[in-house]
């Protein structure tokens, strides 16, 4: 019977050790693929983020936040880049930034709208605003337009759940957006 025992946990010793050899050859292959060449200065910003915070304790979330706040996105192409110089799986990477709702994928519109959509502002007209900026943009919430000027977003708190309904227009803060204020914000003049 412990010969039994024995041979059984051998052997699964040996199938753990089979595996993780063969996940290692699977990254190593990966890896020393050549990486996907991006536009010339996404590319420069990827590298200098990498360059930056490659030596620090944990580097991927440095790194991919570096990315995003000069690039407003997460590029595609930078995730394999990212993985041949961490030594890490596109998976690994890919994993983190899809775990994050923060990181974008897709390149930003030109113009960006958040319109929150927690209780306090659906109680002051969130839903209906939201339905006009719909109509005027000609772009659903959750999506780009289809000339790529807009994307529209929902978000639960901007912190001013008092002056709903709230919406931020790139990264501006505007409280108690009715109609009229819209119309403001939406004018060419204001956006420009
Ligand atoms: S609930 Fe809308 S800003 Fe807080």
């Amino acid at each position: 019977m412990i010969k039994i025992n024995q041979f059984c946990f051998c052997s699964i010793s040996y199938v753990v050790h089979s595996c993780n050899l063969k996940y290692q050859n699977m990254k190593n292959t990966q890896n020393s693929l050549p990486p996907p060449s991006l536009p010339e200065q996404e590319g420069r910003v990827v590298q200098q983020s990498i360059d930056q915070w490659m030596s620090a304790e944990g580097p991927l979330l440095p790194i991919l936040h570096h990315i995003q706040d000069h690039l407003g996105y997460i590029p595609p192409a930078s995730i394999e880049l990212i993985a041949h110089q961490l030594n890490l799986s596109r998976a690994e990477v890919h994993g983190v930034v899809t775990y994050y709702p923060h990181f974008r994928r897709e390149k930003p519109a030109l113009r960006q709208i958040v319109v929150c959509q927690a209780e306090a502002c659906q109680a002051r007209g969130a839903r209906e605003l939201t339905r006009t900026i719909e109509s005027r943009t000609g772009c659903r919430l959750g999506q780009h337009s289809p000339d790529g000027q807009w994307c529209l977003e929902s978000v639960y708190c901007l912190g001013l759940c008092a002056s709903g309904p709230a919406v931020a227009i790139n990264g501006c803060l505007h409280a108690r957006v009715d109609h009229d204020r819209l119309n403001e914000l939406l004018s060419p003049g204001d956006l420009a």
